[in-house]
């Protein structure tokens, strides 16, 4: 085919956006610069070091000293497959903290693995009761692993993981986290909350596209993994080959995608210059910002006080108002990305998501002005100017 024979692109390139949906999150330029970098071989000995400074780095995001720390090839839920398919073994029971869209995804994975699941479900859009936890653990002797959701997307829930770590420790079981969305948004600690297994993505706070997962393994968690009776069904997302891959053994696994490895290194760069600290306060304040002028604007949120997640805010839609129409206009006429609600919550609940390096006053004051605007258009009254008056005051704040 010559060139002047090729059709025409419908979208020649991508249009910019304001990405304030559940991820990916705006990219960090100095990230996106860093993709840029000429391909090097993944095993060139100038790689293998940049892969240990992204395993360093690691260590010091989840707050780990022991932990082996690396990215698995993939997104987020290759993170979880990971865990499910290394850390489960058919007929192994598994107790699952289940309150939203995500963990259900976990209970899935773990039927398919044949693994005894227990599922505990518990109300969607309101913390996990870690009682229900001890009740089952109590009741299920013999228990491998208990899984939960640090952050879970679908409902906005921050998940405390203290009780429900110490639980799974008293009755000898492995306890697996999800902090797909949580970390770098919110404080994490790999080693003083009991985890052995957690698992996140770059495309969330960390601002970093979508296509890697950041992971952290206990050594007690890669211990169970080499003393498996069977190997772990999938290959590629076993755990202690792919630490192997990481570590010192350096044992050749697979190709590493070398620019998404770039990436993620100058990401976490980027979050450890600005300081962890820091950076949960930020999204902290924009999240307060958007909670007062949502509140302006009479939207009620979804999760209730004292377990809101900073960098993801679900809120109930309007009773009348057309989920998608809002949604659609967002985007056409502000360029706005903001998500729609998922499994039991689709089309009920928006989520704006204030991630990383989309956690910003400015977006903060450019997706309530716009809802300011559209809102009415669909039939729901609102003060115009309150919704932007109301954020600003919070910004403002010391
Ligand atoms: C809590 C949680 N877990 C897992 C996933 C799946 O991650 P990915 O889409 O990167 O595969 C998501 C995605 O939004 C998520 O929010």
């Amino acid at each position: 085919m010559t060139e002047s024979s090729l059709p025409e692109s419908a979208i020649p390139s991508v249009p910019p956006r304001i990405l304030l949906g559940p991820g990916p999150s705006m990219a960090n330029p100095r990230v996106l610069q860093a993709m840029m970098q000429p391909m090097i071989g993944y095993l060139d000995p100038d790689f293998v070091l940049i892969m240990q400074e992204v395993s360093d780095l690691l260590k010091r995001v989840f707050k780990t000293e022991d932990a082996a720390t690396f990215a698995l090839s993939g997104t987020g839920t290759a993170g979880m497959q990971a865990g499910i398919s290394s850390l489960l073994e058919p007929g192994d029971t598994v107790i699952m903290c289940v309150y939203g869209f995500f963990c259900e995804r976990m209970v899935d994975m773990a039927e398919r693995v044949g693994a005894n699941v227990v599922p505990l479900r518990a109300d969607w859009g309101q913390p996990f009761p870690p009682k229900m936890l001890q009740e089952a653990l109590e009741k299920h002797g013999d228990v491998k692993l208990v899984t939960a959701i640090h952050a879970e997307t679908s409902t906005g829930i921050n998940q405390p993981l203290t009780k429900l770590s110490k639980l799974a420790k008293k009755h000898d079981a492995l306890f697996m986290v999800d902090a797909v969305t949580s970390l770098g948004g919110n404080p994490m600690e790999f080693d003083e909350w009991g985890i052995d297994y957690c698992y996140s993505a770059t495309q969330k706070c960390l601002g970093t596209p979508p296509g890697l997962s950041p992971v952290a393994l206990s050594p007690k968690a890669l211990q169970s993994i080499k003393d498996r009776k069977t190997k772990p069904a999938s290959w590629y997302l076993d755990l202690a080959l792919n630490a192997n891959y990481w570590g010192f053994d350096r044992v050749y696994h697979h190709t590493a995608p070398v620019s998404m490895i770039l990436a993620l290194r100058e990401g976490l760069r980027v979050v450890l210059e600005e300081g962890l600290d820091d950076r949960y306060a930020r999204h902290e304040k924009n999240a307060q910002a958007l909670r007062a002028g949502l509140a302006a604007l009479n939207l009620d949120l979804v999760a209730p006080d004292g377990y809101r997640l900073p960098q993801i805010t679900p809120v109930w839609v309007p009773h009348g108002v057309d989920d998608a129409t809002v949604r659609t206009v967002l985007l056409r006429e502000h360029s706005i990305e903001i998500g729609g609600g998922l499994g039991a919550f689709a089309g009920k609940a928006w989520r704006i998501g204030l991630m990383g390096d989309s956690s910003r006053p400015e977006y903060v004051l450019a997706v309530l002005s716009a809802l300011e605007g559209i809102l009415p258009r669909v039939g729901f009254e609102v003060a115009i100017g309150a919704a932007v008056a109301a954020a600003s005051e919070a910004l403002a704040e010391d």
